[in-house]
């Protein structure tokens, strides 16, 4: 059971917070690049319960600050962005995008001192249509994450964003558990409804699978596994990497290249980074004569953007309007009536209450995927609290190239490690064999 101390640890992320310290550490996805136009407005940004400003300068630098001007800290979210930096609406000065002040127009220039103020900024990086942001206290920045959806070229990246309105881990779990899908998702899909040329109609026909679980060098990995054909087991693969991204079966694992980060804005507020390769083989399973069947509708309608702190990427579908539940089609058409897969996901995670109180859990056997993960987290975050021990995966990030999810059939008697690592022998994408282990 994870204790009320545990859970704090778990879930605190702000500044100075233990889990808060060890997230600071890492590369953390903070926005899209497309939502930075040169000279645009500044972008309001939230994370790990800081307020940011965001901004694309004349000549295509993002700069990423605390929101307070180093001089009298008025928001820089009033700021001109103008030919090659932001200028503060206050007294007018200006820093570019690394945050040095470059211009300091109220002091006659005699006393000015624009030289030693710097803006609070971060060390900001573009890669795969995503911006980084490095927002730890280390000298030297550790390399990049080398997580297989974020390595494909830009132009055959997915990247989509939503906001979940509850804490980050319990949003996250549910990438880990995978026992949900066959009630929340499919609950009342028969196999016979998917396509039975794909295998996930074992989902729907076994609802009460077995798991493997183990920790792995980037942080822990399952393997729920039910009855296939004769002699034959389904096994789906997920993958948890440290700090807080997964990577989830949605089609075969040869060639599934998919995976989500939860990145925390604050306590009870997640912005969710949805990553893939583009020319993965997208599932045809949940459709049937055409249409989605119901129940496996794949939906994103969003509220437009606003200039809030949390006004990006907010789903119009909601727990201010129940996620539009329908008791009608509960009745007999879909397990939940609410439509979407996504929205089925954000009403059970986000009715848990901001922070879900974990005392009051009664995990079960299909849960060992989210204890091992509380488990790995808890210990990596003491660890760095303790004497600065962090994860060697933190430095040598191409272990993490090895984790993928995704399904496969093999026989009963091969080992569950072992069906692993064959379908990654025979993994496609474009990383093609360079994602084999080290
Ligand atoms: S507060 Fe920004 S220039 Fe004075
Ligand atoms: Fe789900």
């Amino acid at each position: 059971m994870t204790s009320a101390v545990e859970n704090e640890l778990l879930t605190r992320v702000g500044p100075g917070t233990p889990m808060g310290n060890f997230m600071r550490q890492f590369w953390v996805p903070a926005i899209m690049s497309s939502e930075l136009v040169p000279d645009a407005a500044p972008t309001r940004l939230m994370i790990l319960g800081e307020k940011l400003i965001a901004f694309r300068d004349t000549h295509g630098n993002v700069g990423i600050f605390d929101h307070r001007c180093p001089h009298r800290c008025a928001s820089l979210f009033f700021a001109r962005n103008e030919e090659g930096g932001l200028r503060c609406a206050y007294h007018g000065w200006k820093f570019d995008a690394t945050g040095q002040c470059t211009d300091m127009p109220n002091v006659p220039p005699r006393l000015e001192f624009s030289a030693k103020v710097k803006a609070k900024a971060y060390p900001a990086v573009e890669r795969g249509g995503l911006i980084y942001i490095y927002m730890g206290d280390r000298k030297t920045l550790p390399p990049l994450p080398e997580i297989e959806p974020t390595l494909c070229p830009a132009d055959d990246t997915m990247v989509i964003c939503r906001q979940r309105e509850c804490n980050w881990l319990q949003a996250m779990e549910g990438d880990l558990d995978t026992s949900h899908f066959g009630f929340l998702h499919g609950g009342l899909v028969e196999a016979a409804d998917l396509d039975p040329a794909t295998m996930d109609r074992f989902q729907v026909k076994y609802r009460a699978p077995e798991y493997y679980v183990k920790e792995t060098e980037w942080g822990t990995m399952y393997a729920a596994h039910r009855p296939a054909e004769a002699d034959e087991t389904y096994y789906r693969f997920a993958q948890f990497v440290l700090p807080f991204w997964t990577l989830y079966p949605n089609g075969a694992l040869t060639h599934n290249i998919a995976g989500n980060i939860w990145v925390p804005m604050d306590d009870s507020h997640t912005m969710v980074f949805n990553v893939g390769w583009k020319q993965r083989v997208a599932p045809l399973a949940y459709f049937k004569d055409g249409a989605p069947i119901p129940g496996l509708e794949r939906r994103a309608e969003y509220l437009p953007n606003t200039n809030d702190w949390f006004g990006r990427w907010r789903s119009a579908v909601n727990q201010d309007n129940d996620y539009m539940i329908d008791r009608d089609i509960q009745r007999d058409k879909s397990f939940t009536g609410i439509s979407g897969v996504t929205h089925q996901d954000m009403a059970v995670t986000e009715s848990m209450g901001d922070i879900v109180d974990r005392t009051m859990e009664h995990l079960a056997v299909s849960d060992r995927m989210i204890m091992i993960t509380r488990q790995r987290l808890l210990d990596a975050v003491t660890a760095y609290a303790k004497d600065g021990t962090l994860p060697a995966m933190l430095d040598r990030p191409a272990v993490a190239r090895y984790a993928r999810g995704g399904d496969a059939i093999a026989p009963k008697s091969q080992d569950w490690l072992e069906v692993y690592d064959q379908n990654m022998s025979r993994a496609e994408g474009p990383l093609g064999k360079a994602n084999a282990a080290e």
